[in-house]
């Protein structure tokens, strides 16, 4: 897909999901190029009198949803967070997620643990039948744990990431490696991640998102979670 049909289903997510956020509201605004759509169509709307605050999940982001004259509040000062709408880079039919090639997915995994609703919005090229098809997994770890981690976790070939030549430092002072799962299990890698002293974050959402908005070439997609159970128990509704 060329980069402007990609822009064009991504576009068509967003619009669709900043219709989700109602005046009074408190929400989660992610990071990336989808969630760039969104911030101007959430722009457009607060000229025609939609008021909220918007938590941002990166620096970019605050800067973006500021220029289009949006409210915002660092996630720490909000006590509630009623919605959050985020991109993904994998998408599984359970709506679990591999997120984290933008490098803000330990912002990204904070404000979508508090939202009460987390929507992921994305063009049809993210949605894949077994997370891990790209290969990649990033992580957030603090950069003193570098060497350690290097070792602890060199069967998953980890790479330092880099921006023209230096690492990439996370919005809150940290580096991202880039882990090549392979066909690894992506359950146990978690495991073990969690219990790797320096791991900071996950890029893997698991039973996170209650709903996908998918731009495609046949319109958008309202996704829910392919397991009815699962569903059920997200949205507190099990009779
Ligand atoms: C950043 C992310 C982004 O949500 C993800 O990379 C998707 O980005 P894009 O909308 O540009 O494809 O996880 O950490």
């Amino acid at each position: 897909m060329r980069g402007s049909d990609s822009d064009a289903l991504k576009k068509m997510a967003a619009i669709e999901a900043a219709k989700l956020v109602q005046s009074g509201q408190i929400a989660g605004l992610g990071s990336g190029s989808t969630c760039k759509f969104l911030l101007e169509e959430l722009g457009r709307r607060a000229k025609n009198g939609l008021e909220f605050f918007g938590i941002p999940t990166s620096r970019e982001t605050k800067k973006l949803a500021k220029e289009q004259g949006l409210k915002v509040l660092p996630a720490e000062k909000a006590e509630k967070i009623d919605i959050a709408i985020d991109g993904a880079d994998e998408i599984d039919p359970e709506l679990n997620l591999i997120k984290g090639y933008g490098g803000a997915l330990l912002r990204e995994k904070v404000v979508a643990s508090k939202a009460g609703i987390f929507v992921v919005i994305a063009d049809e090229s993210k949605m894949v039948k077994r997370l891990g098809k790209k290969g990649i997994l990033p992580i957030e770890i603090s950069k003193d744990s570098y060497p350690g981690i290097i070792d602890a976790l060199k069967d998953f070939k980890p790479a330092l990431r880099n921006v023209n030549g230096k690492p990439f430092i996370t919005d809150s002072g940290n580096f991202i490696l880039d882990l090549n799962t392979g066909k690894t299990d992506l359950s146990y890698a978690e495991r073990r991640l969690k219990k790797t002293s320096g791991v900071l974050e996950t890029g893997l959402f698991i039973l996170m998102a209650s709903h996908a908005i998918i731009g495609t070439k046949r319109g958008v997609m309202h996704l829910r979670p392919k397991n009815a159970h699962y569903e059920a128990i997200n949205h507190g509704n099990v009779s």
